[in-house]
């Protein structure tokens, strides 16, 4: 299962990196705007630390001017990938860049019937919106289980899965359950997928009971620290 961050936020991003677990990166228009910074910028930084699918959104709405704008994005560095909106607009942009052997992660997903356009389309990854559908009352991940069986059904598809709008490590392996490809995790929810009580008591207890034996773990490496 892969993990992308969904952030714009550059600190965020070289944080988690140093974990090891940061496969790609999603961004959006929102948060673009929460960052504050030029999108061209910080696309290109995100781009230069995490070498994996860096997501960057288009704005405009008709096919042409998706084109324009996914020539100037894609400009940035190899690993973008342009994502467009579930409209029909978005999935001729998105034939068209997958013609050009451009990565597409058509986004804004919320039934398994435009995930199966998508899928047509040739999208590289499809972005159905969990946290969103849980918000209206709906089951998101009931969604995320209908298009992974759709998928599985054609060995044609290769549209990876990304489940997006993800509130909590719940979804994440709920997600994992189904065998979703990806999840972009929120920084905080990959944070909070480290938590657990009994690994801070467990440790706790390892570490006084190390004390009391008065030793210490000693090879070259930590005496040069
Ligand atoms: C990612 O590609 C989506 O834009 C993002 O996950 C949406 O999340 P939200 O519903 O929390 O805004």
């Amino acid at each position: 299962m892969k993990f992308f961050i969904d952030t714009a936020d550059i600190d965020e991003i070289r944080d988690l990196a140093t974990t090891g677990l940061v496969d790609g990166v999603t961004t959006n228009p929102s948060l673009v705007m929460k960052s504050g910074r030029d999108m061209a910028d910080v696309i290109a930084e995100i781009c230069d630390v995490v070498p994996g699918p860096v997501s960057a959104e288009v704005t405009a709405t008709d096919t042409a001017a998706m084109l324009a704008e996914a020539d100037v994005l894609r400009a940035i560095a190899p690993n973008v990938a342009i994502k467009v909106p579930l409209t029909p607009d978005g999935l001729r942009a998105c034939k068209a860049l997958r013609d050009r052997d451009t990565m597409v992660n058509v986004t804004l997903c919320f039934s398994a019937a435009q995930a199966i356009l998508a899928a047509k389309a040739g999208a590289s990854f499809i972005s159905p919106f969990v946290g969103r559908v849980d918000d209206i009352a709906g089951e998101g991940m009931a969604l995320i289980a209908d298009i992974v069986e759709i998928y599985d059904q054609y060995p044609e598809f290769d549209t990876e899965v990304l489940v997006a709008s993800v509130r909590s490590p719940k979804h994440v392996v709920e997600a994992g359950r189904i065998g979703a490809h990806i999840a972009t995790l929120p920084p905080n929810v990959l944070r909070q997928m480290f938590n657990h009580p009994l690994t801070d008591k467990g440790l706790a207890q390892f570490l006084a009971d190390w004390e009391k034996t008065g030793q210490r773990i000693a090879g070259p490496r930590a005496a040069a620290e």
